[in-house]
């Protein structure tokens, strides 16, 4: 079931609605004790209110007293194995993983409605890829603690990594085939020739409407607007047809051994990260160092 809207923040926007309805509002009788959303530093989710208050970072400084508190969106760090993982990747998950447990511990886990997190970042700090273990273990903990698990899959998703979803990235992926709750998607969707951008939820999200009001409150002047829907469904054919997931994993996994190869001695050339075709290169003016090349 999906809801298309056109901008990654407002379908952001909507997920965050159709969170609160579910939280909230009457499809969860009951619980309306959930108002707050875990997510993580360094992430961008859009520029509406609520998608800049879920994500962080200097863009939000402005904008800081029309939004949500930060006792309702509460952070944990953001994964980035160059510059924070000190011990071997599962250790990292780990450290990771505690982190989160305490941020739901300190925030009364009754009271968050969910966790949100980009599953390979984009806007605000590369394509850093998530250590082996940790969707998992996020997922596990919002399962542990009654809150939805929800990706922003807006930039990473739709086949840029190399799967029609990064977080089915054999390399990161959830285990035994399972997707988040609630998962946000775009950019690919219309290949940039149309605004389209959706919310994809899983068929326990689905009965918990289906077995409440059976439909998603609010509507805009352009939902589901016919001529974008079409343009991003002959997009979504000619992906299809020609192979070209497959296409970005194998051109992908080679961009980036010969970008590891040919860069191995250039001297600002910190770290090249990412997955399928979504790769960032990371410059440093000391490699030893890893002082930025630019200060923000
Ligand atoms: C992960 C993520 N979410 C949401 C958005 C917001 O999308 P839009 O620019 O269409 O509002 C972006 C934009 O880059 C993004 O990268």
């Amino acid at each position: 079931m999906t809801i298309d809207i056109f901008t990654g923040s407002y379908i952001f926007e909507r997920k965050v609605s159709v969170i609160g309805l579910l939280c909230v509002g009457s499809e969860n009788d009951g619980d309306d004790k959930r108002y707050k959303f875990v997510s993580r530093t360094r992430s961008y989710h859009g520029y509406t209110i609520g998608s800049l208050s879920i994500g962080d970072g200097s863009r939000k400084s402005p904008f800081k007293p029309i939004l949500l508190s930060d006792e309702q969106t509460p952070k944990v760090t953001n994964f980035y194995s160059y510059r924070t993982q000190k011990g071997t990747e599962e250790e990292y998950t780990k450290e990771l993983l505690a982190e989160l447990k305490q941020c739901f511990i300190d925030n009364d886990p009754s009271t968050i409605c969910g966790v949100i997190f980009e599953t390979v970042g984009g806007s605000t700090i590369g394509t850093p890829t998530p250590p082996k273990g940790y969707l998992d273990g996020h997922n596990a903990f919002c399962d542990k603690y009654g809150a939805l698990f929800m990706l922003d899959e807006f930039i990473c998703g739709m086949g840029r990594c190399g799967y029609p979803f990064s977080f089915m990235h054999p390399d990161f992926s959830l285990s035994n085939g399972t997707g988040p709750d609630i998962c946000t998607v775009g950019k690919t969707i219309g290949s940039g020739f149309v605004t389209l951008a959706g919310v994809l939820i899983s068929p326990k999200i689905k009965k918990a409407f289906d077995e409440g009001s059976g439909c998603i409150m609010g509507a805009q002047t352009y939902h589901s607007h016919d001529f974008n829907c079409r343009v991003g469904l002959a997009v979504q054919k000619k992906i299809y047809d020609n192979n070209l997931i497959e296409n970005w994993r194998v051109v992908g996994a080679y961009l980036k051994e010969q970008l590891q190869i040919k860069l191995k001695d250039n001297k600002i050339v910190g770290d090249i990260s990412g997955a399928g075709d979504f790769l960032s290169i990371e410059a440093v003016k000391d490699k030893a160092t890893k002082e930025h090349l630019i200060q923000n």
